[in-house]
């Protein structure tokens, strides 16, 4: 994830394109660059961290007066987040800014290299700027070499590109990452989002995949795979805090939403035709270790109990998960043949980082699960897996644990390969399904219209129970720890076959019950588990493929082939329902009472 800008026009360019990263900073704000041209010379600079140090580094840099300029904030993917690997990356007479994975750079790195390119980044969209000037070399006309450019690139991307050759162009493309250009009164502007432009522009077009073209003082020409084609505008928002929601109620309700696209993100470059890679994993971490120790808190914990059910049963490695806050105090026994993976969202959580430093100090390797780049979880670890959610304001995690769950699926196919431990047609039997879960994650209009209805007889009570079994009994976790965060109700996950050791005791009309009911998985014995309940006239919420004559009500969730697809789609269900619950009791969904987004205390 990153966010990107561009400006054609007289008005100081600096700013514009600062302001318009600004809003866009919340993408990514590893490193963040912009570069001008104007009198047909181009100037740039870039700076390591947030916004704030290229406001500073380009303080003095005045750019007004006709000309073209792009702008970048960066979540870094390919190479450490450095100047050198900031955007806009530069080749002799041309700029590019790059949002997206170009999936086959190494092949075209070497052509290029090969040709006597040299490269200073170590990122995929290098690339690009210099695909486009062998072309220009080759003397192509620049609009035809930048077309001739992107028929080669291969996976997703939004691109802008400025060069000498074209003084006041700006040349576009997207595919798979957002992209739109906006209208002023005689400016034209570029974001990844609308926020962006909001206040300088009226009117944008959102490309479609497969679009491209070029843009210069009065004029646009975009084209698409079938030819030319005709802009037809939109108008902008006028409020710029509801745009930067999407027009959804709640940052939260739109990080549910998101969960389909990131999903996709995670999966980026990494799920491959017949494999898992992690281009970021040195394959020498994971020699000599026979186990695996998952430590995390909260949501992120949760993750780690499904991501073990994971690793055992299929990748056949032995794995622990730990509450960091306990882990930290309990004395434990450390081998230095175990994995210490750390989860985190934020990678600032002060349990999570203090039970790394302590399993370091006992000499185990380690590895982090984390979203945020740089952080303190993720310097501190030897090898990262990021998890590419992007920034996840809601407080409540949604699209962080989907991205934490997906990344332990994938971990777990690269070790099942790695040792050995799953066949070439089990993998191919894992990726077929991992490739459905952007679709599994899908929010559909009615069944979010149908929670919301549902939702207003699940306002009382003296209690929730989530019940579940096997990688469902995380699930349950999650999903009564996302109902108590937000709407302070009690409520509690539990297995779903230990009810009978104790808290069926607790059942009557007034304790609802929320039974994950997945056909792929243990179907007969959670169904026992709910008529036992039933039985002790508790009201049962049913979250199934099937219908369930004893449910007071019920979900019908998608016939799956796989769990794992069951268990996307049934996590968006309990999202919904505390989403719904908290929004009928009128609480702050997104900022709820005593919590914070980064835990960095004990
Ligand atoms: C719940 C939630 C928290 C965090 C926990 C750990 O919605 O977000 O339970 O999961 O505070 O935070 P990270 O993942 O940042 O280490």
């Amino acid at each position: 994830m990153c966010g990107i800008v561009g400006y054609i026009g007289a008005q100081e360019k600096k700013k514009i394109l600062l302001d318009g990263l600004q809003e866009l900073e919340y993408r990514g704000y590893d490193s963040a660059g912009i570069a001008v041209i104007s009198d047909g010379k181009l100037q740039h600079f870039k700076a390591v961290g947030k916004l704030k140090n290229l406001r500073e580094k380009a303080a003095d840099f005045r750019s007004e007066g006709p000309g073209a300029a792009i702008g970048h904030t960066r979540w870094a993917t390919h190479g450490k987040p450095t100047e050198l690997n900031a955007h806009p990356h530069v080749g002799a007479f041309s700029y590019v800014v790059h949002n997206g994975i170009i999936e086959n750079y190494r092949e075209l790195k070497e052509e290029l290299e090969a040709e006597g390119v040299r490269f200073l980044s170590q990122t995929d969209t290098e690339t690009v700027v210099h695909l486009f000037e062998q072309k220009i070399k080759e003397g192509l006309e620049p609009f035809d070499a930048f077309k001739a450019t992107i028929d080669r690139l291969e996976g997703a991307y939004a691109i802008l590109l400025i060069s000498e050759a074209a003084p006041e162009t700006i040349f576009f493309a997207k595919n798979g990452s957002p992209l739109l250009i906006a209208f002023g009164a005689e400016e034209i502007y570029f974001a990844s989002s609308d926020t962006a432009v909001i206040g300088h522009a009226k009117e944008a077009y959102y490309l479609e995949d497969g679009e491209y073209g070029y843009a210069c003082p009065g004029e646009v020409k975009l084209f698409g795979p079938e030819g030319e084609k005709t802009i037809s505008t939109k108008p902008l928002p006028a409020d710029k805090a509801m745009a930067q929601k999407d027009g959804y109620r709640f940052f939260m309700e739109k990080e549910i939403y998101e969960q389909s696209t990131v999903i996709s993100d995670t999966m980026l470059g990494r799920v491959l035709e017949d494999r898992v890679e992690f281009e970021e994993l040195d394959p020498s971490l994971f020699e000599g270790i026979d186990a695996i120790k998952i430590c995390a808190c909260g949501t992120s914990y949760h993750a780690g109990l499904a991501g073990a059910y994971l690793l055992e049963r299929m990748a056949k490695i032995p794995c622990q998960v730990e509450i960091a806050s306990e882990f930290r105090y309990k004395d434990p026994l450390l081998s230095p043949r175990t994995l210490f993976v750390t989860i985190s969202q934020s990678g600032e959580t002060a349990d999570t980082l203090e039970a790394l430093k302590m399993a370091k100090r006992a000499g185990l390797k380690s590895l982090s699960i984390c979203n945020v780049d740089n952080s303190s979880i993720v310097r501190e670890s030897d090898a990262a897996i990021l998890t590419r959610a992007g920034i996840e304001k809601g407080v409540a995690s949604t699209k962080a644990f989907a991205t934490q769950v997906m990344v332990l699926w994938m971990l777990t196919l690269y070790l099942g390969r790695r040792n050995g431990a799953m066949t070439p047609e089990a993998i191919a039997h894992e990726l077929e399904a991992m490739r459905h879960a952007p679709r599994a994650l899908l929010v559909g209009e009615r069944l979010h219209e149908r929670i919301h209805r549902l939702s207003k007889r699940y306002l009382h009570g003296h209690g929730f129970f989530f019940i579940g079994r096997d990688l469902f009994f995380p699930l349950a976790l999650e999903g009564a720890l996302k109902l108590k965060e937000i709407s302070y109700l009690h409520a509690e996950g539990y297995p779903a076959g230990e009810m009978k050791h104790g808290p069926i005791a607790l059942a009557d009309a007034e304790l609802f019950t929320i039974a994950l009911m997945p056909k792929t998985l243990l179907y007969d014995k959670i169904k026992s588990n709910v008529e036992e309940l039933s039985a002790r006239d508790a009201t049962i919420l049913a979250i199934s493929p099937e219908a369930f004559e004893l449910a007071d009500d019920f979900i019908r969730t998608e016939e799956a082939d796989h769990p794992m697809l069951e268990f996307f789609e049934m996590m968006v269900v309990t999202q919904l329902l505390a989403l719904e619950i908290s929004i009928r009791l009128g609480n702050d969904v997104d900022m709820p009472r005593n919590l914070a987004k980064s835990v960095t205390v004990e």
